[in-house]
């Protein structure tokens, strides 16, 4: 009885490709909302000529009136038919996603079927992390994942750029952090665990890093901004910052011999040359991302050297409190108010709401879901990262088959089994804003594992982010992966082997009572 069992699971698990060669909507990542298909195939002209785009036409204005403002910013009528390609949409925006959905099709096969497409967001944030602390993977890289992402219908990249294991933006005033903190002995994160956190500078033979300097930061963001998609940076603090103290030992925590403690993983918060540090560093970045957020961390801050340095011990005193837990608190709220005052708002890691919060702080919700739940319950907006589902650096296949990775397995299937509005109740929808992917990069050194472990699992953060929850279904998703898998691998990206993917990885546990398991 178990083999029969078992045989059926096989034979449903084979991937069941559509034979037919012609491409159109229903092949396409994420899935359109509304689309229907004729009769009749195009060919797309080399020179765009037979494209003709409306914009802000009164019948597409009245047909997405109801749409929230976001979704009618993205939303788009695509229309293939015998003379060509017709774009209606409010917003250059909303063309340019009618664009990247055209442009799938025609990759996946030169034949579209003549079709017409009416498509909008679910969500506002849809977005992947790009640690580039842990492994620089420099501009080139970034632009070519900002194609994927524009491909995908994407809209966020948020670049993880300052950390323990590296600095990696240029700023004028704190000229150690990219002379020495971008620069270390040790090609992969664990190494230079291993070898006691050495850094060195560029003309060291064997210094591993890099930066971004402000150009390279100008030329993303206009590469970005062409394709519709915006660029959080992170600029992390009070924990995971101990290159910092390394690069300006003068503002570190002072332990009790009365020496500063450039090995402290976190900043020190009662150094006011602390937060002239970060101020200072704020208003360059400012200058640089011209966007709403700027994401400061917030994350799993030690709070060791707080409980002994006099600086940390005589804010304490000054500001009533009684744990030291509570200065994390007050670095938070005092950056929320600068980046506030200056027209930005801030996103921080979950824990951020742990010690006191204003409304207008955007919460991503990194420790599971809970902290998100729990967020959005008290007002804030909320964008998902859960690592239980949306962890890049997370195994994608069994443990014996794969790279070393993280925890537990995030296959495909696990990831797509998400809703960034589970557990959330009806009322609090509004406050989530989205979700997004986060590919930590301690075991990520180079810029092909990073692809590998991107992709396909960035097109089922897609598909979330975008496609109605109710028309998601994971077999029919994973039959269109596998054929858009096979263009990223044209087109140059080296993605996971989706063909080779184990019996156990696309199917879950192999248990017939799972409500997602289907008999194809
Ligand atoms: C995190 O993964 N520490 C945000
Ligand atoms: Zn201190």
């Amino acid at each position: 009885m178990i083999y029969k069992l078992i045989s059926i699971v096989v034979s449903a698990a084979i991937p069941i490709i559509s034979l037919s060669a012609s491409s159109g909507p229903d092949k396409i990542i994420p899935q359109p909302v509304e689309y229907s298909i004729s009769e009749g195939i195009y060919n797309l002209k080399p020179d765009g000529s037979d494209v003709k785009v409306y914009l802000n036409s009164s019948d597409f204005a009245a047909k997405v009136s109801d749409l929230p403002d976001f979704a009618r910013e993205e939303a788009y009528e695509l229309i293939v038919g015998k003379k060509g390609v017709k774009i209606y949409a409010m917003t250059e925006e909303g063309a340019f996603r009618a664009s990247q959905a055209l442009e799938m099709m025609r990759l996946l096969d030169r034949d579209i079927q003549y079709c017409t497409v009416f498509d909008y967001p679910r969500f506002q944030h849809r977005g992947i992390m790009l640690d580039e602390s842990r492994s620089f993977k420099g501009k080139d890289f970034v632009k070519k994942q900002i194609d994927a992402l524009a491909l995908l219908r994407m809209n966020v990249m948020h670049l993880h750029l300052t950390d323990a294991a590296g600095w990696r933006l240029q700023i004028d005033a704190y000229p150690n952090l990219t002379d020495h903190v971008a620069w270390r002995v040790g090609e992969t994160y664990h190494e230079w665990e291993g070898l006691g956190y050495p850094f060195t500078n560029a003309e060291d033979p064997d210094a591993y890093g890099g930066f971004y300097t402000k150009d390279d930061i100008r030329e993303i963001v206009a590469y970005a901004a062409e394709r519709h998609i915006d660029i959080i940076p992170e600029i992390e603090m009070p924990g995971h910052s101990m290159e910092v103290n390394r690069a300006y030992p003068e503002i570190a925590c002072v332990g009790e011999d009365g020496k500063p403690r450039p090995f402290s993983w976190d900043l020190c918060v009662g150094n006011e040359g602390t937060f002239k540090f970060l101020e200072t560093v704020l208003e360059e970045v400012i200058e640089l991302f011209p966007y709403k957020y700027i994401h400061i961390g917030g994350d799993e801050a030690v709070k060791k050297d707080w409980g002994e340095c006099v600086n940390c011990r005589k804010r304490m005193q000054e500001e009533g409190m009684t744990h030291r837990n509570e200065l994390q608190g007050y670095l938070i709220r005092r950056i929320e108010k600068f980046l506030n005052e200056r027209g930005r708002t801030v996103i921080g890691w979950d824990e951020i709401v742990e010690t006191g919060l204003p409304e207008e702080a955007v919460v991503m919700s990194w420790r599971g879901t809970p902290g998100g739940v729990k967020a959005a319950s008290e007002g804030h907006d909320v964008i998902m990262s859960p690592n239980s589902y949306v962890y890049l650096d997370y195994y994608q296949d069994l443990i014996r088959k794969e790279p070393k990775a993280v925890g537990h397995m995030q296959s495909l299937r696990h990831v797509y089994k998400y809703d960034p509005l589970e557990g959330i109740a009806p009322e609090y929808h509004h406050h989530i804003l989205g979700l997004q992917g986060n590919l930590w990069c301690e075991l990520i050194p180079y810029a092909a594992h990073a692809e590998y472990m991107l992709y396909p699992r960035a097109f089922a953060i897609a598909e979330i982010g975008w496609t109605p929850q109710d028309q998601r279904e994971f077999f029919n998703f994973r039959e269109r992966c596998l054929r858009l898998i096979t263009v990223f691998r044209a087109m140059g990206y080296n993605t996971f082997d989706l063909f080779n993917e184990s019996l156990r990885a696309q199917t879950g546990r192999l248990r017939f009572d799972d409500p997602t398991f289907k008999l194809l």
